[in-house]
């Protein structure tokens, strides 16, 4: 297992990337439950990475219909398109824009309504309220020097953990549910600190050990 853990790690892992960028030198198709989505070179990729689908998994527990769902950094989209295939009124938000064109045009080949939003974190969701909040984190703590790494560096000083706790609490309400992967790969005790600092609790719901590595989801309230 610690040998294919490894593996893995090589061509996944932001700072291992060179057989990643091999493999995702074009687009490629990522599908789930009869959903299928073309993810961008410039996109993350659920393929080799674990918490995408580990987020899909978790999901297929939670009844969806008519509840009104955000995916905040939706990717590939593809966990949007899930919740939309589940009954969810669903708002796709990224800070890249290809990611957006590519979830639109997910959306119309599926037949799955998902509302696409380009914002920096919450900036252009105008307050509005949603059932269901599911965020999988940039958290390898560098700097981003372009779109696509936005979605691996949270900032060297956690900027973007400290923007999304800043902003969080004016989308929480006792009703709604708030859903945030990380791993043991991540500063766990930084984020919960900065999490803290906002009065914001996480609360760990469930966890899972895929190829070697503890990914644990978190409730936030
Ligand atoms: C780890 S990826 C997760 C993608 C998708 N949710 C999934 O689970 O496959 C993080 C996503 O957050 C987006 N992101 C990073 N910083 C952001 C910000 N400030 N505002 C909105 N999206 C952001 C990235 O572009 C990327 O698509």
């Amino acid at each position: 297992m610690g040998l294919l853990r490894d593996f893995i790690k090589k061509i996944t892992h932001p700072f291992l990337r060179k057989g990643a960028e091999y493999y995702y030198r074009k687009p490629r198709p990522y599908s789930y439950n009869g959903i299928t989505t073309i993810v961008h070179p410039d996109v993350f990729p659920p393929h080799l990475t674990l918490s995408t689908k580990i987020l899909l998994n978790f999901m297929s527990d939670i009844d969806l219909t008519q509840k009104t769902f955000l995916e905040l950094g939706c990717g590939s989209g593809i966990i949007s398109l899930y919740a939309s295939q589940k009954g969810a009124t669903v708002t796709a938000s990224d800070i890249n824009k290809t990611a957006l064109e590519y979830v639109t045009k997910a959306s119309k080949e599926n037949k799955l309504p998902v509302q696409c939003v380009y914002s920096n974190l919450f900036e252009a969701l105008q307050e509005k309220q949603f059932d269901y909040i599911f965020i999988n984190p940039p958290y390898y703590p560098k700097s981003p020097e372009s779109v696509k790494q936005q979605a691996w560096f949270c900032g060297a000083a956690f900027e973007y953990f400290i923007a999304l706790f800043s902003q969080l609490p004016t989308y929480l309400t006792k009703e709604n549910t708030t859903y945030m992967i990380l791993s043991e790969d991540c500063e766990l005790e930084k984020i919960k600190s900065i999490a803290s600092e906002n009065k914001l609790t996480m609360e760990l719901v469930y966890q899972t050990k895929k190829v070697g590595e503890k990914n644990y989801i978190f409730s936030i309230y």
